[in-house]
């Protein structure tokens, strides 16, 4: 075996507000493969995530949720976790761009850039929600399409004809979030100077390190001249602020790929490794980015620009790969196909789809398609059918006639040797991502070992006392010939790798070991291993995934704990009640009163002071920033704590069970609610 190599692997961050979808599972498959390929094979190969926790949408997400920034990526995180580990994704670190260490290495990177003279600023304008008082991302602006006129589109591409364009250019622009008209508005923007980099770019992209589709991409970009980079946002915006530079943020993309060096820190800080060995400008360390070819122009170009202008080492190389489509077309929500991680756990082993993905995948940029009756047929006839049951066919013989024991020896060691020589290509193929043609080659030798299990008939030679012997050289030829199919697998299926490890009595099987062929020794009773798909799995993942625009008709059930409707009023009875969206700036416990609440709410033009009887329901830090409803012409009543100047309204069944009423996004302190 060539000598141990160093090497860091990522995958791309995920965004810290919403569910993982096999549309992930693509890459994070890809990835683990290829680095439990690089650790089967002796080498260090460290993969490191975290979660993408900054920007806009995560905000304005968790301010529709009532909970703060901190709170919902948190509970993400906590999901995406488990989502991965239950896909056997073996991250060594799995960390979030929300880190001291990431705070670090962005101000480190901005720092140092800035004093080398590649950092500019400028004033320039941008659209801007009056009502919201913020900055409007593109994606917060939908419009008219100024190329075709569809409506709903967003503020950079047209979705129905493909067009680019800005924001501006939009016909009857309104802000997604208050759906008021945007205006233009200057402020004061941080630029990194990426055109400082044009060279060494130009260079770098034509040296081997991004696949040759992706170079000629980034040529049109290269040829056009770089423009300088906005990496700062204004306030509100969930992010680090920049240094010396109050209400000015990094742009979320900024820091997003920094925090591949956050999540390896917190991974050295955790096993006292040196960080700089593998990142440091001189590093004998590979480095190695999995992503989508959606976000190549940041991975190829501005990221490995700012390492450059920090001082770091640049990747060795950038691997993109193609998005993916359910039976030919792209995820839907309404077919069914938008399937969540989750839901297909739920439902199917992770094995099964891990395999159907490393059987598509290729070194390209092409699609692949995961066709549903495909995915059953091949995972069915391959794995099930093949692999599994060249062990199944063998096992009862040796059990049942040589009290689970082994030949001495193999009578004919060919076939296990053919199998050894396959492995070098098939190393190949893995090393360079051909998945795909590895897959093909690992199952054409599971045919090889299926056809001498039939061409051998140990069922029919062990009816025959003198051919006792022979039947045990058989079969254990053929459970060496398992053996080495599950090494050859195992970067694919670790967890069936594992349960064949169990049933073999062996230990950790390494790449190393396929030709160290199992002889005079015992192994396990055969349990089944791997089960087959069953239709009615899949369509249940369909029928789970399925997002209808209606609800479906609730069935009329009686349900005692639900206080009954009141006596009907009039309108002008509700007319007089004054309902208001109320901000709560403060809430504090009040002494002495075991249920109450003491709450600042904000009004728009005014503040109230409320006592709330809902403090066996929240912790008063929990509500601080939350927005709901209160009543606002309630007359004041005087309380012993002080005055309460309205209410705010919660449901609940009675007891200590209570919910504070949040309204949609986009509402603001003062809105009437009507
Ligand atoms: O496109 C995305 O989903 C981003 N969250 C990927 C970030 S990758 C890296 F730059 F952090
Ligand atoms: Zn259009």
């Amino acid at each position: 075996m060539s000598s141990t190599r160093k090497i860091v692997v990522t995958s791309a961050l995920p965004y810290a507000n919403g569910p993982i979808h096999i549309g992930h599972m693509v890459e994070y498959t890809q990835t683990d493969i290829w680095v439990r390929f690089q650790k089967l094979q002796g080498h260090e190969c460290i993969y490191v995530c975290a979660d993408d926790a900054h920007g806009t949408p995560i905000m304005l997400s968790a301010q529709a949720a009532g909970i703060t920034p901190q709170q919902l990526i948190d509970r993400v995180k906590l999901e995406h976790e488990q989502d991965f580990a239950d896909f056997l994704i073996g991250f060594d670190n799995f960390h979030s761009t929300h880190s001291e260490e990431n705070r670090y290495f962005a101000t480190y990177i901005y720092q140092q850039l800035k004093a080398k003279g590649h950092i500019a600023t400028r004033t320039i304008s941008q659209s801007y929600d009056p009502k919201a008082e913020m900055f409007l991302p593109d994606r917060f602006i939908k419009g008219e399409c100024p190329k075709c006129g569809s409506p709903d589109q967003y503020g950079d591409n047209c979705e129905k004809c493909g067009a680019t364009y800005d924001p501006t250019e939009l016909k009857n622009p309104r802000s997604v979030v208050t759906g008021e008209t945007p205006i233009e508005k200057d402020s004061e923007q941080y630029f990194f100077k990426l055109g400082d980099y044009a060279d060494m770019l130009k260079q770098w992209t034509r040296a081997g390190h991004i696949q040759k589709e992706i170079a000629n991409k980034m040529d049109e970009w290269l040829e056009d001249g770089l423009r300088d980079w906005d990496i700062s946002r204004n306030a509100p915006y969930w992010g680090f602020e920049i240094p010396d530079a109050p209400g000015k943020y990094f742009y979320v993309w900024m820091d997003a790929p920094i925090g591949y060096l956050a999540s390896f820190k917190n991974w050295c800080d955790k096993t006292g490794h040196n960080f700089d060995e593998y990142w440091s400008a001189d590093s004998q360390a590979e480095l190695y980015h999995f992503i989508g070819k959606d976000i190549a122009r940041f991975h190829t170009l501005f990221f490995p620009a700012m390492l450059h202008g920090a001082g770091f080492r640049k990747p060795s190389a950038v691997f993109c790969h193609g998005f993916l489509t359910v039976d030919g077309q792209k995820m839907s929500k309404s077919r069914g196909t938008n399937i969540k991680a989750r839901t297909y756990l739920d439902h199917l082993n992770p094995e099964y789809l891990r395999y159907y993905f490393a059987a598509k995948l290729g070194a390209g940029i092409d699609d692949i398609d995961l066709n549903l009756e495909d995915f059953m047929a091949r995972v069915n006839s391959d794995l099930v059918g093949k692999v599994v049951n060249i062990a199944s066919r063998c096992a009862g013989f040796i059990s049942k006639k040589f009290d689970g024991k082994l030949s001495d020896s193999l009578s004919n060691d060919s076939l296990n040797q053919r199998f050894l020589s396959a492995s070098a290509s098939i190393a190949k193929d893995y090393e360079g991502r051909e998945f795909g043609k590895a897959m093909r080659e690992i199952m054409a030798l599971a045919d090889l070992a299926n056809q001498y299990i039939d061409e051998q008939e140990p069922w029919v030679r062990i009816k025959d006392e003198a051919q006792q012997e022979n039947v045990q050289d058989t079969c254990t030829i053929g459970i060496n010939c398992f053996r080495q199919l599950i090494i050859l697998l195992k970067p694919v299926l670790p967890q069936l790798a594992a349960q064949a490890e169990a049933f073999l009595n062996v230990g950790d099987l390494q790449w190393a070991d396929l030709p160290n062929n199992l002889t005079a020794h015992s192994i396990n009773r055969f349990k089944p291993l791997m089960t087959r798909i069953e239709k009615d799995r899949i369509e249940a993942i369909i029928e789970a995934s399925k997002e209808t625009t209606a609800p479906a008709a609730a069935t009329p059930v009686i349900d005692s704990s639900i206080d009954p409707i009141a006596p009907e009023i009039s309108y002008e009875d509700f007319a007089k009640l004054d309902l208001r969206i109320a901000r709560i700036v403060a809430a504090k416990p009040v002494e002495k009163a075991d249920k109450l609440l003491q709450l600042t709410l904000d009004i728009g033009n005014e503040q109230r002071n409320v006592f709330a009887g809902i403090k066996s329901a929240y912790k008063a830090e929990e509500l601080e920033g939350k927005l709901t409803v209160m009543v606002a012409n309630l007359a004041p009543r005087k309380m012993r704590f002080g005055l309460s100047e309205g209410m705010v309204l919660a449901a609940g069944p009675g007891g200590d069970e209570l919910y504070i009423l949040n309204p949609d996004t986009g509402a603001r302190p003062g809105m009437r609610v009507k």
